[in-house]
């Protein structure tokens, strides 16, 4: 997103690309920057696809059958599914109540082999070693297949991409080019284009002229691209909105409702609409009005809770003992984890990732001043584990989709529970365990109540001077409704 932070495209890649396919999500990244740099022509040339440039997906496209698998390319395969990292608590999603309103909703399924999603991502599936769909996907899937506007909630990590990407792409795969992810676009003749701020927009509108058929976008440059007229959204079928609620937090809706309704793109009814999120705010519900036409409203778990895969931990901690508090932490982890340390700040990330540094961490860090290039790289670097401390600031809270993240610590914790639940779902993800520190201390009484709410109900240890506190500011502010949630 472009945010308030500035302008990061993390997201998008991250949250989109790189969801798929399990464990190797450097490689995934790699395959993309291929993608942004120009230098892709070669890679498909060497892995045996037909002719040159762009052409993997568009060339082969004209003869065949858009519903037929292309032909194979190992290293591209090796590349794209490299591992499964589904955890051990994976069964455990089927305890988690669910609940679907709306008209004549479709019948959920068990197994992926309940619906025909067609031969492509049938296939794909398989080599992303999904053996079975997760809650969200198990109500997505049918709901989205059979065409009906869908609102969506589910908690971080539980495989909401997947929920609209495999049906979506399905659809297009058996609908043909007539009527636009990585892993999952594997081996069809959809070609996939990202737009996003931060990086030269020369290469993506170089890309974008090459066809595109499955748009990966932030609203801010998108608006930009509609506006140089580079982008025109008259045949968009399918709009998703992932993470809706954080382009709104950001001020973003102005641009999301000039995309949607002030410009060529079919309307609701016309266009089928899905919006997915871990939390659903006022705002959203409103959008969600506007934008989807008879919907289904998907509910997996409490809307807002945050996963039982992470142990949630908070613990008194004064400003000034942060920092050997944090030690202690760090030296208290196993050596192949990563960590992850959330700052209020860009100031405040760049004064701590020095100060690991000075005491001798390998650390890295990313925040809105830096440019893309360098939240790249420190992606990169962390993932890699060559870096295993990312200090980072709110742009790192939501759909970034690291495997082997151990550990989040709200160095700072933020004000509003939402970014909260957001950013210790970068841990505990598709069944993974995970850990979750935050410190408080005065300045963090504004989310007493939220917090304490979120961790009785995921049945964590709650320390006891936090509940009294809670019972304090709620008796202070009792004459003041609860807006939140
Ligand atoms: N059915 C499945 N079986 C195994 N792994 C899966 C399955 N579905 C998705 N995954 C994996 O789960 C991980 C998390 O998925 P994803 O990023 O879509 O979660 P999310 O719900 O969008 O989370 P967030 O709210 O944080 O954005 C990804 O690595 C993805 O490959
Ligand atoms: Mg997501």
């Amino acid at each position: 997103y472009e945010n308030k932070d500035g302008n990061w495209g993390g997201p998008p890649r991250d949250a989109g690309f790189n969801s798929f396919g399990g464990r190797s999500d450097r490689s995934k990244s790699a395959f993309f920057n291929d993608r942004g740099t120009g230098s892709r022509g070669g890679r498909f040339e060497r892995g045996g696809f037909s002719s040159g440039g762009n052409s993997r997906w568009v060339e082969e496209a004209r003869e065949d059958d858009w519903s037929k698998p292309t032909a194979p390319n190992e290293r591209l395969e090796r590349e794209l599914f490299s591992g499964s990292n589904t955890g051990i608590n994976f069964e455990k999603y089927d305890d988690i109540p669910v609940e679907a309103t709306g008209t004549s909703c479709p019948k959920h399924i068990e197994i992926f082999h309940d619906v025909d999603m067609g031969e492509i991502i049938m296939g794909n599936i398989t080599l992303s070693r999904y053996t079975r769909p997760t809650p969200v996907q198990k109500h997505a899937i049918p709901i989205i297949k059979s065409k009906r506007d869908l609102m969506a909630c589910a908690q971080t990590g539980s495989g909401k991409t997947a929920a609209f990407l495999l049906p979506v792409l399905s659809q297009i795969y058996t609908e043909g080019p007539g009527d636009a992810l990585q892993a999952f676009a594997y081996r069809s003749h959809v070609r996939p284009c990202v737009v996003y701020g931060g990086a030269d927009i020369g290469q993506q509108i170089r890309d974008l002229e090459r066809g595109c058929h499955l748009l990966v976008a932030t609203p801010g440059r998108l608006v930009d691209m509609m506006e140089r007229g580079k982008i025109g959204l008259d045949y968009c079928n399918y709009l998703v909105l992932d993470e809706a609620d954080r382009m709104l937090d950001m001020g973003f809706e102005p641009q999301i409702r000039r995309i949607v309704e002030q410009d060529t793109m079919p309307p609701k009814g016309i266009r089928q609409t899905m919006m997915f999120s871990a939390t659903f705010p006022k705002e959203i519900q409103i959008l969600a009005r506007d934008f989807l036409e008879d919907y289904i409203f998907l509910a997996v778990g409490r809307v807002g809770s945050t996963s039982e895969n992470i142990t949630q931990k908070v613990v008194w901690v004064e400003e000034n003992d942060k920092r050997s508090f944090l030690l202690d932490l760090l030296n208290a982890t196993g050596k192949d984890s990563l960590t992850l340390v959330f700052v209020e700040t860009k100031k405040g990330a760049d004064a701590l990732e020095d100060f690991l540094y000075r005491e001798g961490y390998a650390c890295t860090s990313i925040h809105g001043d830096r440019s893309q290039r360098d939240r790249e790289e420190a992606l990169h670097q962390f993932r890699s584990g060559r870096c295993p401390i990312l200090v980072a600031t709110a742009v790192a809270a939501r759909g970034l989709d690291i495997c082997n993240v151990k550990h989040v610590i709200n160095f700072d914790l933020p004000s509003d529970i939402e970014e909260y639940v957001h950013r210790i779902g970068r841990t505990g993800r598709v069944g993974n365990l995970g850990l979750a520190t935050s410190f408080f201390n005065d300045k963090n009484s504004n989310i007493t109540k939220d917090l304490l709410d979120i961790l009785v109900e995921a049945k964590q240890e709650v320390p006891s001077w936090l509940e009294s506190l809670a019972y304090e500011h709620q008796h202070k502010s009792s004459n003041r409704g609860r807006s939140k949630r």
